[in-house]
């Protein structure tokens, strides 16, 4: 492989690291000294920082991780309130930064009270337990885990997760823009990215969560709930063309038990594309459910992360990738990954984005391609043994990221364009790259994602 391009990601990374007390913590959104898009890109988010953790990881260079697992565990600490209302324990950041001035350093974390739209970023609490658990995983170091504070910290993001509010479903309710996708765009209630995240970050409290007397309802409780979420997302948010055909032929207003269409989906509020859109062979989770509700947007991270977090069986694995061979210029195209499908246009655009311009059709959250995809497409592909996916896909990345400037996004059908207000040299981009990599080099570095129970 073109030893330039490994070399300009590496640039990148290593020129994004943001030091506190003469330690480093994170890693910068991105490096565009233009910085069109917004100003906090110069901030460490959460959810980018675990792309460049898995680098660091994977080259044995695991200081980094660990403290920024405790930078961010420390950051909740502090009492906040956003509009006279008290963030609950438990809430992590979307983003932190490090303010200098003549008294000295100190940290700034964004629990959504500066962020563009007040989005709350309930995310950021299970990438911070998965990537505990990876963390633990790559090290063996589970003096780390077993310490009070990070104990207090996973039993207070789990009570947090479980406490009852007006649920009837074992997934996670969310409000809007709340992860990857930190912008309106319709994905608020039951979204799969989140329980695809939830799923793991139940997975490490199982794992490394001590029960003792006074943690062993919560932990119970977890594991319940992990045994729901999986049937449930499993069963209801699956999508192929057999289940389109039931769902098409669904009876509606059934009451009572044992009703066959459970949430009284009409079969009229599908999108006409689906029907031509779905292969014979392939299916896969749909992007959000609730009452009279499916989305059948294909979400990729929500998908992928399902895969490779454990909640998918092997079969829907094997049908998520028979879908990306099936459909691969509309989910890989020129730029792998495309984020969702299909677009949201006209009045639907309006009414989902409310009138978002940078989320226009095919662009940004609403159909871009967004290279940081690149690492858990290479990871479930390996996953799923589609090493021939895995390859194709990062090929198309090699030969163009380091030309364009490792932009943060690709707008387009098949996303051939440079997003229009994508950020150039997006950490995440470089990071995801250097890891997908490193999986095809390595890929016994799979042992860090939980495996599935054997028979599933
Ligand atoms: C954008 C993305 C978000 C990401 C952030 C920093 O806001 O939507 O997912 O964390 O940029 O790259």
């Amino acid at each position: 492989m073109a030893e330039s391009v490994l070399g300009s990601a590496y640039r990148i990374l290593n020129s994004s690291v943001v030091s506190y007390r003469d330690r480093p913590v994170g890693t910068v959104a991105a490096r565009d000294p233009k910085m069109l898009a917004a100003e906090n890109y110069q901030e460490c988010f959460v959810r980018d920082f675990v792309v460049s953790a898995l680098v660091y990881l994977a080259d044995g260079k695991p200081e980094i991780v660990r403290n920024f697992l405790e930078t961010v565990l420390e950051l909740c600490g502090q009492e906040l309130h956003i509009e006279g209302h008290e963030i609950q324990p438990g809430v992590m950041p979307a983003s932190f930064r490090v303010e200098r001035d003549g008294d000295g350093e100190r940290l700034l974390a964004d629990f959504g009270n500066r962020a563009i739209g007040r989005v709350a970023p309930v995310d950021a609490m299970m990438w911070w337990a998965v990537l505990l658990h990876i963390y633990v995983q790559s090290t063996g170091d589970r003096e780390l885990a077993e310490r009070p504070e990070i104990q207090r910290g996973l039993q207070a993001i789990l009570a947090l997760c479980l406490k009852g509010a007006f649920e009837i479903y074992p997934t996670l309710l969310v409000p809007d823009a709340c992860f990857m996708v930190d912008r309106r765009m319709g994905v608020y209630g039951h979204p799969l990215e989140i329980q695809s995240l939830f799923y793991g970050m139940l997975h490490t409290v199982s794992d490394l969560c001590g029960a003792n007397p006074e943690t062993r309802r919560l932990i119970d409780s977890a594991h319940k709930r992990q045994a729901a979420l999986r049937d449930y997302v499993r069963t209801c948010y699956w999508l192929d063309l057999e289940r389109l055909t039931e769902i098409h032929r669904f009876r509606t207003e059934e009451f009572g038990d044992g009703s066959e269409n459970m949430l009284n989906i009409h079969p009229e509020s599908l999108p006409g594309w689906i029907g031509h859109w779905i292969p014979d062979r392939g299916g896969y989770l749909v992007g959000n459910l609730g009452p009279g509700r499916m989305d059948v947007r294909f979400f990729a991270q929500g998908n992928l992360l399902a895969i490779l977090l454990g909640l998918t069986t092997w079969t829907q694995t094997q049908k998520i990738m028979d879908l990306y061979e099936a459909r691969w210029d509309d989910l890989v195209g020129a730029m792998p990954v495309k984020i969702c499908y299909a677009a949201v246009e006209g009045e639907e655009w309006r009414a989902l984005t409310g009138s978002d311009p940078k989320n226009a059709a095919w662009s940004y959250h609403n159909g871009g391609n967004w290279p940081v995809l690149l690492w858990p497409f290479v990871a479930a592909c390996l996953k799923a043994e589609r090493r021939d996916l895995a390859e194709r896909a990062f090929h198309i990345a090699e030969e163009k990221l380091a030309r364009h400037g490792w932009p943060e996004y690709y707008d387009g059908r098949t996303g051939r364009l440079i997003g229009r207000r994508a950020n150039l040299n997006q950490v995440w981009s470089a990071a995801a790259f250097v890891f997908a990599h490193k999986l095809l080099e390595r890929p016994e570095l799979l042992a860090w994602f939980p495996s599935n129970l054997s028979g599933e």
